[in-house]
């Protein structure tokens, strides 16, 4: 197998063609003055397995560009079988027509993965709250990973703890608590949240917190104001956690995200590298390589 690395994920594919002892090829990339993208494939790719691993972050559409670019070149230059790893996926909240006459996007960049030659997809932690199966959007092989295991083995291998509990700032986010918790044999439980804007939410406890004295891992799939971590980290110091840890998956963390974390309290803030960013501490290259060894 040859490992593609785009250019959102160039540190992650690096570590996944290490864990696999594969080829790992970098693509050449240009950017004209007029936006367009150039790449080039500079390896033969004919008759071999080739996959590809490019996150959608932050520039979502050109991120999305050069992975089309990249499986519809390797298609052309007659790759036998073409993955597409997605560690985050872009465009997964635009799940449904919530108004009428709106795209649905999920299904859209769905349609254009597939329309390219793509036979398998692999994500990490997809946020589409209201998919129940990541198989309903692709028509070829798919798979959602999950990281949350791998967040609760930073939080224990690098702290001393005490009593660790793990906690889900809301509702949706009651999975990787779970995950979390049970990777960990620790206690979790989540809590409940209202949006009351892009900028604003309000979380409450959701049954009694048992956090008085013990250490705390907040975890989310996706810090992006940074409003929901700073919430939750709150009410833990109100119900008297010791310590507060700020863990997710993605770390979007738009703007001042990071510092308003830092500033509410969280002891250390960390991430996985499905985004490549100073806080991606954890790799998910172990459950990549794992899923299409
Ligand atoms: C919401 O459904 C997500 O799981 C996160 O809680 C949300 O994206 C976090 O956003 P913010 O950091 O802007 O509060």
């Amino acid at each position: 197998m040859l490992i593609v690395a785009g250019s959102a994920s160039s540190k992650l594919a690096e570590r996944v063609a290490k864990q696999l002892k594969c080829e790992l090829i970098k693509p050449e990339l240009k950017l004209f003055p007029d936006g367009e993208l150039y790449v080039r494939i500079p390896a033969d790719v004919k008759g071999e397995n080739v996959a590809i691993i490019q996150s959608t972050c932050y520039p979502p559409n050109q991120n999305y560009m050069e992975l089309l670019l990249l499986l519809d070149a390797a298609r052309d230059l007659g790759a036998e079988e073409i993955t597409a790893i997605i560690p985050y996926f872009a465009y997964a909240r635009q799940d449904n027509r919530f108004k009428e006459g709106e795209a649905v996007s999920l299904y859209t960049v769905a349609k254009l993965i597939e329309s390219v030659g793509t036979k398998k997809v692999y994500t990490v932690d997809m946020h589409a709250h209201r998919v129940g199966d990541i198989q309903e959007i692709f028509k070829v092989p798919a798979q959602n990973l999950t990281a949350a295991p791998l967040l609760a083995k930073h939080f224990a291998d690098n702290y001393q703890l005490e009593d660790p509990v793990i906690i889900g700032p809301d509702e949706e986010s009651e999975r990787w608590a779970k995950e979390a918790g049970d990777a960990l044999g620790a206690d979790w439980n989540h809590m409940v949240k209202e949006r009351l804007g892009p900028k604003e939410v309000h979380i409450k406890p959701r049954k009694q917190l048992e956090v008085e004295g013990r250490d705390a891992m907040v975890i989310d799939d996706i810090i992006s104001t940074g409003e929901t971590m700073v919430e939750a980290i709150k009410i833990l110091k109100t119900h008297g956690a010791r310590k507060i840890y700020a863990a997710c998956i993605h770390a979007v963390l738009a703007g001042d995200a990071l510092e308003k974390v830092r500033k509410a309290g969280a002891e250390d803030i960390f991430a996985t590298d499905t985004i490549e960013h100073e806080i991606s501490k954890v790799s998910v290259a172990p459950i990549i390589a794992d899923a299409i060894h």
